[in-house]
């Protein structure tokens, strides 16, 4: 049996911090409401004129270099991003060329904050199928440009950054004791497009900033979290009794508890960047498996899930041994 395996991780966050007292001179807002409500404490933002494939590139490198491999080495290039650089050519496109590579293939994937995990299903399809043997996914993301800067409901909340995950195919056993990608689940309602998206786009010749109703999207999101992680971990034939680590995406810590509750599954076991990171949409979950790696949380044989869910509604979970 074909697996896509984990060879590399790495991540890269901008200088600039931004600690939640910067917002209470402009807004009507605290440094305790924000962390009471959402856990973040702090939030990287790229610096003027730093891109979003500026930010991938850097995650990229770190990537490659764990994996002790080179651009050359690779043949498939998948970006999950909502912040590419232009309208096209893809951001990845433009990753592919700082790297150096000239053969191949790379393109962006756009499921807003459930972006990593439809792309690595993605990635893990096309290595099933053979249609790439090594590949580099990468979640990367500028939201600061995106932010409405009077709007205290949303702007506190998100951060930049980039994470990225090397893949390889190898030949497993087929059961869950494999290293790799063990299984996907993938959902999307679009009924839900008023409850969090941007107010602008090229078709409709307007540019737009981030438009949320946190509280609605939080009532879908413990819900849906637990119930896509326990159908892929389902999949793979395993239960939450046998996860080593959630890696969720990284929005909110309250979603986060409420979601590893619904799951019977204690704190201990979750990773958790959203106080250093904020909200860094498909970038949250390739930064949380980095920072866990380097943490010393994450280690060779472990059982992941991660889970994510953001604009659309799109939600999903993938299961992986590391
Ligand atoms: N500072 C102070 N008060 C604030 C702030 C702020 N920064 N923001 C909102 N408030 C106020 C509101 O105006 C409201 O006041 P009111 O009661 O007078 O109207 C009050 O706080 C409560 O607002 P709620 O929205 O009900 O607060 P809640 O406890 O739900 O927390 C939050 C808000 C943090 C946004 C939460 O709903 C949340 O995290 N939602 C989910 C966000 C998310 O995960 N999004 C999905 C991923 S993002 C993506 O896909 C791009």
């Amino acid at each position: 049996t074909r697996r896509a395996v984990v060879i590399g991780v790495g991540h890269y966050l901008p200088d600039r911090v931004v600690p939640n007292s910067y917002f209470e001179s402009t807004l009507d807002t605290s440094d305790d409401w924000i962390q009471s409500r959402s856990g973040i404490q702090r939030r990287h933002f790229a610096a003027e004129g730093q891109t979003t494939s500026e930010l991938a590139t850097h995650a990229a490198l770190a990537a490659l270099a764990d994996a002790g491999l080179v651009a050359d080495d690779i043949d498939a290039i998948i970006l999950a991003t909502s912040t590419a650089d232009l309208t096209f050519p893809s951001a990845a496109t433009m990753v592919q060329s700082a790297l150096g590579m000239k053969k191949g293939f790379a393109f962006d994937l756009q499921a807003v904050c459930a972006g990593f995990v439809y792309a690595l299903s993605t990635a893990n399809a096309m290595i099933l199928s053979g249609q790439a043997k090594r590949m580099l996914v990468i979640g990367a993301e500028t939201f600061s440009r995106i932010m409405d800067w009077t709007d205290r409901s949303t702007c506190v909340l998100f951060g930049d950054g980039a994470g990225a995950l090397v893949i390889e195919a190898q030949d497993g056993t087929g059961t869950a004791a494999d290293r790799g990608i063990l299984s996907t689940d993938l959902n999307s309602d679009g009924q839900y497009k008023d409850l969090l998206y941007v107010d602008g786009g090229v078709s409709t010749q307007t540019t737009g900033h981030l438009r949320m109703q946190g509280n609605q999207v939080f009532r879908h999101a413990v819900e849906k979290l637990a119930s896509s992680a326990e159908t892929a971990l389902e999949k793979a034939g395993l239960t939450a009794a046998d996860v080593d680590w959630v890696v969720p995406h990284q929005a909110n810590i309250r979603i986060i508890s409420g979601t590893a509750k619904k799951m019977g599954l204690s704190m201990d076991r979750v990773v958790v960047t959203v106080q250093d990171h904020g909200n860094t949409s498909a970038a949250s979950i390739p930064l949380a498996l980095s920072v866990g790696r380097d943490r010393g949380q994450i280690n060779p044989g472990d059982l992941i899930v991660t889970e994510a869910i953001g604009g659309g509604l799109a939600w999903g979970a993938v299961v992986l041994r590391w």
